[in-house]
């Protein structure tokens, strides 16, 4: 099993991967002196497949969890389903190190991490992430929340679990779509840190798309290993961590622009981490082979990179810095692959008008 550690001095916590590995979350957990009784947070559809492994791995070590279980789908990280979950555990009799376990995707880790960071003032929280996004991604760097009816992730925390599980065998069941939205945040981590790795997944798409275990294995580890180093600095937000959101500018602007669900986060990501990389050269950044194998890899994973609609439709959406300057927005920009920098850039949708649209 291979090991990164994310070094947040007493908030350090290891990230295990491996395949076949979920039995043995129940023996790495028993270092952090945690209770005999807890919870597993799921939904309904990774519960079906994965609960009852995870339960008896717990049980191995003396920890009888209660499964909760809360509806599939962005929709339900709310808070109506996080006071739902805090009802379901109040006559559960909990106490301080009785842990909660998250097992799912994104949404199950960040409701889970959410309710995990506030039941009883913090339970300890272990992520076993499930879909490729969350192995690679959200279960990383203790962002946890829940979404308000306008705003995506709007209340939340900082709060880092003790413990993440990334089983990359449980991927075999992801639907293709899903899987392929989290290899967006993949080439991410290449574009913004590490231009071996982007050259790695360029020579071994192949082999990531048919599921082999030792590419899975490679592609969790190096993103979890780029994502710890970036968290390591900038814990709470407030600098460089930022360099996470590449591609997310148009990207975000674009969900909202054509109204959730249209597209994918990690496609959307895809589409803005090409815009971005095509307004680097447009400011005389980078060279064009940038956007170029941006998005020759993109496209042989199956991701869109086309706007698909006019940039001006993302005025209201993109987010323009009204603090500096009219029509101005902060973008993550490439230098080279593998190098990123933070700039205001004018008028980003003008500039994305005058590129033609591929
Ligand atoms: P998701 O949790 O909705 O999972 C996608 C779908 O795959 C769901 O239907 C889920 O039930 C299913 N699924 C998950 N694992 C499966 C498996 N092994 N087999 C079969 N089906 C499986 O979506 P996601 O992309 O994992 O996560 C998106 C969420 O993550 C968003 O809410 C986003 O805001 C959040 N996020 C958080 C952070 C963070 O730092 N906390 C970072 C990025 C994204
Ligand atoms: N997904 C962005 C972050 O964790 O900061």
């Amino acid at each position: 099993m291979e090991r990164v550690t994310v070094n947040l001095r007493d908030r350090s916590y290891p990230i295990y991967i491996g395949a076949n590995v979920l039995p043995e979350v129940g023996s790495l957990a028993r270092p952090f002196g945690l209770s005999g009784r807890g919870t597993l947070i799921t939904n309904p559809v990774v519960g079906q497949l994965y609960g009852q492994q995870a339960l008896s791995a717990f049980e191995q070590t003396g920890i009888a969890l209660t499964l909760l279980e809360v509806p599939d789908g962005e929709e339900f990280k709310s808070l109506k389903i996080a006071a739902a979950l805090y009802e379901r555990l109040l006559p559960l009799g909990l106490d301080r190190r009785s842990p909660i376990i998250a097992l799912g995707g994104g949404v199950v880790g960040d409701l889970a991490g959410y309710v995990a960071a506030t039941f009883m003032r913090g339970l300890p929280l272990i992520q076993i992430p499930t879909s490729l996004l969350a192995q690679v991604d959200s279960s990383v760097g203790g962002k946890v929340g829940v979404n308000l009816p306008q705003a995506k992730n709007m209340v939340g925390a900082f709060y880092q679990p003790c413990l993440v599980l990334s089983d990359v065998s449980l991927l075999g069941t992801l639907p293709p779509p899903e899987f392929r939205a989290g290899l967006a945040e993949v080439v991410k981590y290449g574009v913004i840190a590490d231009k071996p790795f982007f050259e790695w997944l360029e020579e071994n798409v192949a082999a990531i798309l048919e599921g082999r275990e030792e590419a899975l294995i490679h592609v969790v580890r190096t993103s979890c290993r780029i994502k710890a180093a970036i968290v390591e600095q900038d814990e709470k937000d407030e600098g460089t961590r930022g360099v996470l959101n590449f591609g997310h500018t148009v990207g975000h602007a674009l969900e909202a622009a054509t109204g959730y669900g249209v597209f994918r986060h990690g496609e959307a990501v895809a589409i803005g981490m090409v815009a971005a990389a095509r307004i680097s050269c447009q400011v005389g950044l980078c060279s064009e082979e940038v956007p170029a194998r941006l998005r020759a890899l993109l496209q042989r994973i199956g991701l869109p990179t086309a706007l698909k609609i006019q940039p001006k439709q993302l005025k209201e959406t993109i987010g323009y810095d009204k603090k500096i300057k009219n029509n101005m927005s902060y973008f993550v920009l490439t230098k080279d692959l593998g190098s990123v920098t933070v700039a205001p850039v004018f008028d980003p949708l003008e500039t994305l008008e005058g590129l033609s649209a591929t």
